[in-house]
C-alpha cells in the first residue's frame, strides 16, 4: 500500500534493535485519514470472505480494525490482555509471549462475542514473530469459529511471523512488508498495489 509506506519513510523511525517507531500515526498517536484508508484497503482484500466479525489485540490493532470493520459492516472484539492468571469459565484464553518485551501476557475475549457461527478476520498493527497472531488465532478455534485469515498493517517480513502463519493453513495479508531496517533506512520487500 503505497499511502503507508510513504508514511512509514517519513514519519516512521527505525531503531537499532530492528524495530521501526511508528509513534506518530499508528502506535501513539493515530492519523485518522489514514485509518480509514488502511480500513478500505483490508476490506476489500476481503470483502468476497464473509466475514462475521473482525477480532484484533488492544491496543494498537483497534484503530485498523474498527476501520475496517466499518467498511464490512460488522463488529470488533478486541481481546484484552492482562498479566496475572486468573481462569474464569465465561472467556476464551490463550498465553502470548512477547519477544520483543519478554514477558508473557494472557489475552481472553467472552465468550459472548464470539461464537461457532462467526468467520473472522484476524487484524493486528505489527506482526513480528507471530506469537499475538498466533495467540488470536487460539481463541479463534476455542470458540469453534473459522478464519478467514490474518490483516497486518506492517509486516517485519525478516521475522518469522509470516511463515509460522502460513505453516498453520492462514492467509496473510500485510499492507506493509519490511524486508529491512538498516542504517536509519527502511527497505520494503515488494510495491502492492493500493
Ligand atoms: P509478535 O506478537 O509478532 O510475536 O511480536 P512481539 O511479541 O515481538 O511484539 C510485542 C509488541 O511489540 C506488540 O505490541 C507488537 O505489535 C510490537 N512490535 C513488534 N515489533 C515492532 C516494531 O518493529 N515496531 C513497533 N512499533 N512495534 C513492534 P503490543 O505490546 O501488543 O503493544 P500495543 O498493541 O499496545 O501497541
Ligand atoms: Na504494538
Ligand atoms: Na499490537
Amino acid at each position: 500500500m503505497k499511502v503507508l509506506e510513504e508514511k512509514i519513510r517519513e514519519e516512521g523511525r527505525v531503531l537499532s534493535e530492528g524495530v521501526l517507531k511508528v509513534d506518530a500515526f499508528l502506535n501513539h498517536q493515530i492519523d485518522p485519514s489514514l485509518m480509514v484508508q488502511i480500513g478500505k484497503e483490508f476490506a476489500n482484500r476481503f470483502r468476497d470472505n464473509h466475514i462475521t466479525k473482525i477480532i484484533t489485540l488492544e491496543s494498537s490493532g483497534i484503530a485498523p480494525a474498527l476501520t475496517a470493520a466499518l467498511e464490512l459492516g460488522v463488529k470488533v472484539v478486541f481481546a484484552r490482555k492482562r498479566k496475572s492468571l486468573t481462569l474464569t469459565d465465561h472467556v476464551h484464553v490463550a498465553q502470548v509471549y512477547s519477544f520483543t518485551k519478554q514477558e508473557t501476557n494472557e489475552i481472553s475475549i467472552s465468550k459472548e462475542y464470539l461464537s461457532e457461527e462467526d468467520h473472522v478476520l484476524i487484524i493486528d498493527d505489527f506482526l513480528a514473530n507471530g506469537q499475538a497472531a498466533l495467540g488470536l488465532l487460539e481463541l479463534v478455534q476455542q470458540a469453534g469459529a473459522s478464519v478467514a485469515g490474518i490483516g497486518i498493517v506492517i509486516e517485519k517480513s525478516f521475522q518469522e511471523g509470516r511463515s509460522k502463519l502460513e505453516a498453520a493453513g492462514v492467509r496473510v495479508e500485510s499492507l506493509a512488508r519490511i524486508a529491512e531496517l538498516a542504517d536509519g533506512e527502511v527497505t520494503f520487500l515488494e510495491h502492492t498495489a493500493g
